[in-house]
């Protein structure tokens, strides 16, 4: 059955009066502000419910100290646990990585920590105050559960995944050159809650990143991303981590911000199997841990 559109006479007037202004901007009304875009009023464009996705840059000596210890743990492999089998990625190499590794460490305490600090301070401060709920300064404690080293080679991809915990991130070590934003390949993009229609002018559903060697990003768990397949030569590394926020019972002793680790062996082996109860303070990576859940 088809439906007949009739407009009420009123209105069929106004879209013949408008009818041959199609296409021309409306003059401002006397003494008011013009809009830059269209000539008439004043107006703007409201930018609704955003992401918020923090990028930063790892200093050079760290940069170089975690490519190091990723061309180390890559000269052997098997020495450290597998990850694959908790992650969605399809890439050649998934190693989980430790706070016994002092890089690792120091990415934590200096990075990881501090990004996901300055997201929330950023994300909750800008709520009013009865509405913090318990992520104000002092009332939660951050703990980083999983840190692991990925691998991808030419047709390896991550497809569209979400995390456990509160936050999770990656950083990039080496990108070969071939993956430069002229495609999509081997680029990192977050994902909207809306397929991306353009047809529809439902944009902004898609925001890919070139993954650059010393950057990273830090985003809530819960946020949607992929990495597409890229091809030719090299292999595309990057450190991806998890990180929960663990409210704390009022009248508790604030947790350590900083990672403390001690009773860990160091050096080779596989001191990720350690015992959790040797984990102080917050870092505590997946091996042997109960929860709260990672990956
Ligand atoms: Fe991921």
């Amino acid at each position: 059955m088809q439906t007949r559109l009739v407009l009420p006479q009123a209105l069929a007037s106004i879209h013949q009066a408008l009818a041959p202004m199609v296409g021309t901007p409306p003059p401002a009304p006397d003494g008011a502000a013009q809009d830059a875009v269209t000539g008439g009023p004043s107006m703007e464009v409201l930018e609704l419910f955003p992401r918020y996705v923090l990028k930063g840059c790892l200093p050079p000596s760290l940069l170089t100290a975690l490519r190091e210890l990723a061309t180390e743990v890559l000269k052997a492999p098997e020495r450290s646990p597998d990850a694959s089998r908790k992650l969605a990625g399809q890439l050649a190499l998934q190693l989980e990585l430790g706070p016994q590794q002092p890089a690792v460490l120091e990415l934590c305490r200096e990075v990881i920590l501090p990004g996901c600090e300055r997201w929330i301070r950023h994300v909750i401060d800008r709520q009013p105050p009865q509405g913090r709920g318990p992520w104000t300064e002092g009332r939660y404690g951050l703990q980083i559960i999983d840190v692991w080293l990925n691998v991808q080679r030419a047709g390896d991809y991550n497809p569209t995944h979400t995390h456990g915990g509160s936050f999770s991130g990656v950083l990039y070590l080496q990108v070969p050159p071939q993956i430069s934003g002229a495609s999509f390949d081997g680029q990192l993009c977050f994902h909207g809650p809306e397929e991306w229609h353009i047809q529809s002018f439902r944009t902004g559903m898609a925001e890919y990143v070139l993954p650059l060697p010393g950057e990273f990003y830090v985003f809530p768990a819960w946020q949607p991303h992929s990495v597409p397949p890229f091809r030719g030569e090299g292999e595309r590394w990057s450190l991806a981590f998890n990180v929960v926020a663990v409210p704390q019972p009022a009248g508790a002793a604030r947790p350590p911000q900083m990672p403390l680790v001690t009773g860990l062996p160091t050096g080779g082996g596989n001191p990720l199997g350690a015992n959790p109860a040797n984990l102080a303070g917050n870092v505590s990576l997946s091996s042997g841990r109960k929860r709260p859940p990672g990956f």
